[in-house]
């Protein structure tokens, strides 16, 4: 990482006298959200103190090594920490000395799909009695929504437990994208602030003043409001990557090309382009947490969420169908064959492999008899994959991946795999077979370099033809691939676009 990498997230022109304004901030989980807050807020101009109970966290930031990887954060911290003005501390005294707002961002998921609140609680607990009677406390931690209804309660108890008024309480959702965060944090699209308990209104003043840096709509709901924005907008987002899997699926059956489609569509402004984009479907620690959650909750009222049931049930099929795509590729059977697994992040530009589809390809694999050779860019990826699935052999290189495979499938779409030469590696593979899970590539090129290449709603090894010859054709492809769905496999022929 450069420093000009950080320039180029450099905040909003503040002027010196807002500059030397800068208050006094305590940031509590120095995670994902947290530590990208603290040096975002530093940078700003004031004077953050974040808080972890990791100490090996602590010490890693002390010596300047960042505990995840996100473009632009190891620059930030570094200028920020030289200056004093951010600082990384155990002590809760170190973190409400003074602070005008402790925001909170521990975290909430239990690792295995559901809701974890106990490690808040705690939080609130330890922190909530010895803040200063004019801190306002700030949640930026994702929570389910019984916890918000109980939270100004909650914090009211662990205050009226220690003797001391009220405190303003606030919710201030995250909306930063892993591997843009510091751009996103620096210059949002809306900032959202939920007011759970703020009489006096000085706690909604005092985030306002904060964010008056960054320019953008502050909108102030209600702190329910507030936490389904953020969920509203999350949801959405899976529905529409589930939306473009199911539209490549009748691209496939009915012979159109499902990155035409799209981009026809995306000149439409109540549709526009992003994330409709068909693959391996989402990952990471937000979407397919939030749609699990919210579905369970859901059903825990009474309601059918049809629509987040379907939307969760196309993504759990898409792995599964990048498998059959290879399966079919290499002639049926997978036993013994070497496949490169390209790409370990749920993303490109992080090394966060929370949920990640790799690990999902790649269990799979391993399960039908293939050799797994990954590669990801990020040295923490791989570490973190090996020690969560050890069957899994780790290349160093994307070369050393892909040199004596039969197929390779890319499942993060990393501008290493984009960019590359894939007509020289064609020639260190056994076989070019190779299934394209992002659709990030070329289908006519990878043809042209040697390849036999599959993908998600676009005809094979980039030919035009090929595709069910009658409308009849392609309804009955889809009731026999729709007869599979309950285990998430689909029959190849309707992938492909070949006649049934
Ligand atoms: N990662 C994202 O992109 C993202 C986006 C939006 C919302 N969120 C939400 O933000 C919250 C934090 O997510 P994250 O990904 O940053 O989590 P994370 O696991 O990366 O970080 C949490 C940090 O909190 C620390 N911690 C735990 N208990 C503590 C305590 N009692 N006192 C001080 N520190 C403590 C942990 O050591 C860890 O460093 C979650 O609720 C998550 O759902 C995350």
């Amino acid at each position: 990482m450069t420093s000009g990498e950080s320039r180029s997230f450099a905040a909003p022109d503040l002027g010196q006298k807002e500059r030397r304004q800068g208050v006094r901030i305590g940031v509590v989980g120095i995670g994902y959200v947290g530590l990208v807050t603290s040096a975002c807020l530093a940078e700003w101009g004031h004077t953050v103190v974040g808080l972890d109970v990791d100490d090996q966290r602590l010490l890693s930031l002390a010596q300047g090594r960042m505990p995840f990887h996100e473009p632009g954060l190891e620059a930030l911290v570094a200028s920020n920490s030289s200056t004093g003005r951010l600082q990384f501390s155990s002590r809760i005294a170190d973190l409400v000395e003074g602070a005008e707002l402790v925001f909170v961002a521990v975290g909430t998921h239990d690792g295995n799909g559901g809701w974890q609140t106990e490690t808040v609680r705690a939080c609130l607990a330890a922190v909530v009695p010895k803040l200063d009677d004019d801190t306002t406390l700030v949640i930026r931690s994702t929570l389910p929504p019984d916890f918000i209804r109980g939270l100004p309660s909650l914090v009211q108890a662990f205050r009226d437990e220690a003797g001391r008024p009220p405190i303003a309480l606030l919710l201030n959702p995250e909306f930063t994208r892993e591997g843009s965060a510091i751009r996103d944090f620096m210059d949002p699209e809306r900032v959202v602030i939920g007011v759970a308990d703020d009489p006096t209104g000085n706690g909604e003043e005092s985030l306002k003043r904060l964010y008056g840096a960054a320019r953008a709509p502050i909108l102030v709901l209600s702190a329910m409001d507030a936490a389904f924005a953020k969920l509203g907008s999350n949801l959405f987002l899976a529905t529409k990557i589930s939306f473009a899997n199911e539209l490549a699926r009748l691209c496939d059956a009915f012979g159109a090309n499902v990155e035409r489609v799209v981009s026809a569509m995306a000149y439409d402004s109540r549709i526009g382009g992003a994330f409709l984009r068909p693959g391996v479907g989402f990952g990471g620690s937000c979407l397919p947490h939030q749609l699990a959650m919210t579905v369970r909750d859901a059903r825990v009222t009474g309601m059918e969420p049809a629509l987040l049931e379907a939307v969760d049930q196309i993504n759990r099929r898409q792995s599964p169908r990048l498998v059959e795509l290879l399966t079919e590729l290499c002639g049926g059977a997978l036993d013994g064959r070497r496949i490169a697994l390209l790409g370990l992040a749920f993303k490109p530009n992080t090394d966060d492999i929370r949920a990640a589809p790799s690990l999902t390809v790649a269990s799979l694999l391993i399960e039908r008899g293939a050799r797994v050779v990954a590669y990801d860019p990020m040295p923490q990826a791989r570490e973190r994959a090996v020690a969560l699935l050890p069957q899994i052999e780790m290349a160093q290189t994307l070369r050393e991946a892909v040199t004596g495979a039969d197929a390779a499938a890319l499942v993060t779409e990393w501008r290493e795999f984009v960019e590359a030469d894939w007509a020289s590696l064609r020639l260190q593979m056994r076989a070019g077979l190779f299934v394209d899970g992002r659709n990030a590539l070329s289908p006519e090129r990878m043809a042209r370099d040697g390849f036999h290449y599959a993908s998600f709603g676009r005809p094979r090894d980039g030919a035009q033809g090929a595709f069910p010859t009658t409308t009849e054709d392609a309804f009955r492809t889809l009731a026999t691939t729709a007869g599979n769905s309950h285990d998430g496999l689909v029959g190849a022929t309707a992938l492909t676009g070949a006649p049934p």
